[in-house]
């Protein structure tokens, strides 16, 4: 049997690619292997959303060239940096086999039995038209071991962000049928997943037979499944039902992650994010009207083209004001063919280092915020959902609450038992306590095992 290494980099949606890659690869007898080492067949999932992202893949295919050499192991790059590089890498990379876009990872088997037998390189980056587009169906003996899954809801995105490579990477939106969505996620319970996270670049327009709401209603629903999440949301199309949804279905987890980018509207507007930050604020009143202790996190990009003290200091009092459970903050990177890319010499670029002193102070403000909500549960007590062995201390135990928030704890619940944790410490990301009563056991035990799919991804 010939071993495949799969390394993942960047957002959810690459994890859920590398894993439908992994079950293509199955059908042809390949199976993972957690190291690169013993590979017959290395992959690279990349992301381009930043220029760093980039640097990373190209740093981490010059260490596989060695295991080319040694072993004569394939190398094939997919994901968003082959989609844009398309036969260019194969130009600048000498050693890597195939070149294949998000489109394309059905077609794995074809490729690289062309290349075994044809002794050639390829290249195959073309988009399906949305039409005839197949979401591929995930395989839940991937996802055996978890409780927790992600499931993909469409792919692409229609919107012009000026800073995003995505519409270009990742192509035009596609929704897939609810029907499908509505059998893959009845289909993870079927190995004990209680929790799903619904995917896609920009949730909220989903089209693919009834709306985003009703969507999260209907999973809510799915006998066996007990908490629901989604990821990820532009504020433009936070729809009154949606947040009427919230109200109606305590199963959806009481976290929003909703990016905003900045606190300033001539930035925004520059940006093209169709809104204001009094429409974001508004939004953002109507949830916590229904929820009122949701976690909202948040995405922020500092150093945008033309951006003024002035500006910034906007987005740094919207954090305070807002009080954000979580900020994923990034320096931005300019994209090719994106308009911020291109004009980003006529608004002004910002220099490095003010970047990076915006980037600390806001930084530097979340921990002082993250560190003050997560205190506010000691001595209380929490809901979780148990994921396994702790990440951080092998003897103990971790899940997440519904707001997202990662607690590790002391006791023996086992995965995907829902339990109540008496919290005692805090930190800026993570609670502490001891494991207290069980509220429910999921249908199906699940093996305490690395899951088959997560052995590969190095991410
Ligand atoms: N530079 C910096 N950050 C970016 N993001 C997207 N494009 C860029 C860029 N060119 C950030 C946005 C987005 C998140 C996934 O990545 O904040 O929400
Ligand atoms: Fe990029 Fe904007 Fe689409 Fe998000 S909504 S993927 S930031 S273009």
């Amino acid at each position: 049997m010939k071993r495949y290494f799969i390394h993942t980099f960047g957002c959810q949606m690459n994890v859920n690619d590398t894993n439908r890659m992994g079950e293509a690869l199955a059908s042809m007898s390949y199976s993972a292997t957690p190291t690169a080492d013993n590979a017959d067949l290395i992959i690279l999932n990349t992301c381009s959303i930043r220029e760093k992202a980039e640097d990373k893949m190209l740093s981490a295919l010059g260490r596989y060239r060695q295991v080319k050499l040694q072993r004569g192991a394939l190398i094939g790059v997919g994901g968003c940096v082959a989609q844009q590089e398309k036969d260019k890498i194969l130009e600048k990379v000498p050693y890597v086999d195939f070149v294949f876009g998000p489109d394309a990872i059905g077609k794995l088997p074809e490729i690289i039995a062309r290349i075994e037998t044809e002794k050639v390189r390829v290249v195959e980056t073309a988009w399906v038209d949305s039409e005839s587009y197949v979401f591929p169906q995930a395989d839940p003996r991937s996802s055996v071991g978890r409780t927790t899954e992600f499931v993909t809801v469409m792919k692409g995105c229609d919107n012009v962000c000026a800073f995003c490579v995505v519409p270009h990477t990742r192509g035009r939106e596609v929704s897939r049928p609810f029907t499908e969505v509505l059998q893959e996620v009845a289909r993870l319970t079927t190995v004990g997943v209680r929790e799903v996270t619904l995917v896609g670049q920009n949730v909220n327009s989903y089209l693919g037979g009834i709306s985003f709401a009703q969507l999260l209603l209907r999973t809510a629903q799915v006998p066996g499944i007990e908490r629901v999440r989604f990821t990820t949301s532009h504020p433009h199309d936070l729809s009154d039902e949606l947040v009427e949804a919230f109200r109606v279905e305590p199963k959806i987890m009481s976290h929003f992650h909703l990016p905003v980018q900045s606190g300033s509207n001539e930035v925004l507007v520059r940006m093209k994010r169709d809104y204001t930050i009094a429409n974001y604020l508004e939004r953002l009143a109507k949830l916590r009207a229904v929820r009122p202790d949701i976690a909202v996190t948040t995405d922020i990009i500092v150093g945008y083209p033309g951006e003024t003290e002035e500006d910034f200091e906007k987005t740094y009092q919207l954090c305070v004001d807002v009080g954000f459970d979580g900020t994923y903050t990034f320096v931005y990177s300019p994209r090719p063919k994106t308009i911020a890319g291109l004009k980003e010499a006529e608004w002004g670029p910002v220099a490095h280092e003010v970047k990076v002193k915006r980037l600390e102070k806001l930084n530097a403000l979340q921990k002082k915020v993250s560190v003050a909500l997560m205190s506010q549960h000691v001595g209380g007590t929490v809901e979780v959902l148990v994921e396994g062995t702790s990440r951080t201390n092998a003897a103990k135990r971790f899940g997440r609450t519904s707001h997202n928030r990662v607690v590790n704890f002391d006791g023996d619940a086992p995965i995907g038992a829902l339990v109540e944790i008496k919290v005692d410490s805090s930190s800026q990301s993570s609670l502490g306590g001891v494991q207290g009563r069980v509220i429910s056991l999921p249908n199906v035990a699940i093996p305490e095992v690395a899951p088959v799919a997560e052995s590969c991804v190095v991410a």
